[in-house]
């Protein structure tokens, strides 16, 4: 078992990475609850799967669980889902000190999350990731929130988790789609700052993702290692140093709006085409090399990930693009901070280009 801390003072929390973890989920808990007595709430594709080894540890080791099952995707991450979990929590006569298991993708650990922030003023809550991109991003660094109709993730909190337990075995049962989509979080990490994690997912992407056991650890522990980082320097994103994990996902979420937020596109499905735009945009501004570019597209292209507007069915205009970017929580001062890049691993923030630059980029991409 791997242990790696996100370094926040009081609020620090380890992160454990081990197969097999959630069989053994109470060994973890039971020293930080004040009394034998836990919820869970995970979603349907998941219970089946990984609930009751959960309940069975919490079981033996004397600990009392109640858990509620949510519709899977992203429509639980509503007004809706959290009046459902938070009452769910108070019938189930939560305490202040308890700690409430989040066990699934990003979609059940925001929306648990939010809910433990706002419930009887806030309790805390254990991440149980079940997703590639839950284990190496969202999991960790306490973003949480809903969905609203003016858009994703408008209503929410930054509440730190008090544990992260990651159980790459976890991965074997994601359906291969969901997979690569988490992948493309992965690589954002060498895209950011990290040249030589870059090469090795060149070398070994393909293996992970058909399954190489000891290339997804590595990729969680570093992927992870590089979030706990990033958060613990700048957690509130004040700083532009947590606003570089934001990478690809200006151009990304254009192209999730453009889709509706639907599974034409997944979210990390638009962050790979993203990256790939935020590189060529960046060498059309002669800030980094075509060459860089290309080498970022002929990797995610290689391990099947969109990776151009063709690639994700875009059709629409650059102004129709840029007219989503234009509703991006991000702007501030009516500008649009870009993640860009000097080249690979030296990505950084800037507001010297205006979304007419990129409407014009995006109308005739090289990608
Ligand atoms: P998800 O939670 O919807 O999970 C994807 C699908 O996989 C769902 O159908 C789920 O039921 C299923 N599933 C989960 N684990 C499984 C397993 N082990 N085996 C089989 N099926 C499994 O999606 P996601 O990609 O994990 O998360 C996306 C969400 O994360 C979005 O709402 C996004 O906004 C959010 N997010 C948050 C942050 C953050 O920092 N808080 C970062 C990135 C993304
Ligand atoms: N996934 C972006 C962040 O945690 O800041």
């Amino acid at each position: 078992m791997e242990k790696l801390t996100v370094d926040l003072g009081a609020r620090s929390y380890p992160i454990l990475i081990g197969d097999g973890l959630l069989g053994d989920v109470a060994a973890q808990v039971a020293p930080l609850l004040r009394r034998p007595r836990t919820m869970i709430v995970t979603d349907a594709h998941v219970a089946p799967l990984y609930l009751p080894r959960i309940e069975a540890s919490l079981e033996a080791a004397g600990i009392k669980s109640s858990s509620l099952i949510l519709d899977p995707g992203e429509g639980s991450k509503s007004w809706g889902g959290l009046a459902h979990v938070t009452e769910w929590l108070i019938s189930e006569g939560v305490e202040r000190s308890d700690h409430v298991l989040a066990l699934g993708g990003g979609v059940i650990g925001d929306l648990v999350g939010f809910a433990c922030h706002i419930v009887k003023r806030g309790c805390a809550f254990i991440q149980l990731p079940t997703t590639l991109l839950a284990q190496v991003d969202s999991s960790v660094g306490g973003k949480t929130a809903i969905n609203v109709a003016a858009g994703k993730n408008l209503i929410g909190a930054f509440h730190q988790p008090a544990l992260v337990l990651i159980d790459p075995e976890t991965l074997g049962t994601l359906p291969p789609r969901e997979l690569a989509a988490g992948y493309a979080e992965v690589v954002k990490y060498g895209l950011i700052d990290d040249a030589a994690f870059f090469a090795w997912c060149e070398e070994n992407g393909a293996a992970l993702l058909a399954g190489d056991s000891a290339a997804r650890h590595r990729a969680i522990a570093h992927s992870v290692a590089a979030k706990a980082r990033i958060v613990a320097a700048d957690e509130r994103e004040t700083q532009d140093v947590r606003a570089l994990l934001n990478l690809g996902h200006s151009f990304g979420h254009a192209l999730e709006a453009e889709t509706g937020y639907s599974d034409k596109l997944l979210h990390g499905e638009a962050v790979a085409a993203g990256m790939v735009l935020a590189h060529y945009f960046s060498a059309a501004q002669g800030l980094c090399s075509e060459a860089d570019a290309q080498r970022v597209r002929d990797h995610l292209a290689a391990v099947g990930l969109p990776h151009s507007l063709k690639s994700a069915r875009i059709t629409a205009s650059g102004e129709a693009l840029v007219a989503h970017m234009a509703h991006d929580k991000k702007v501030r001062g009516g500008k649009l901070p870009l993640i860009l890049t000097h080249g690979i691993g030296q990505s950084f923030v800037t507001e010297d280009y205006g979304l007419g630059a990129v409407a014009a980029f995006l109308d005739t991409p090289p990608a």
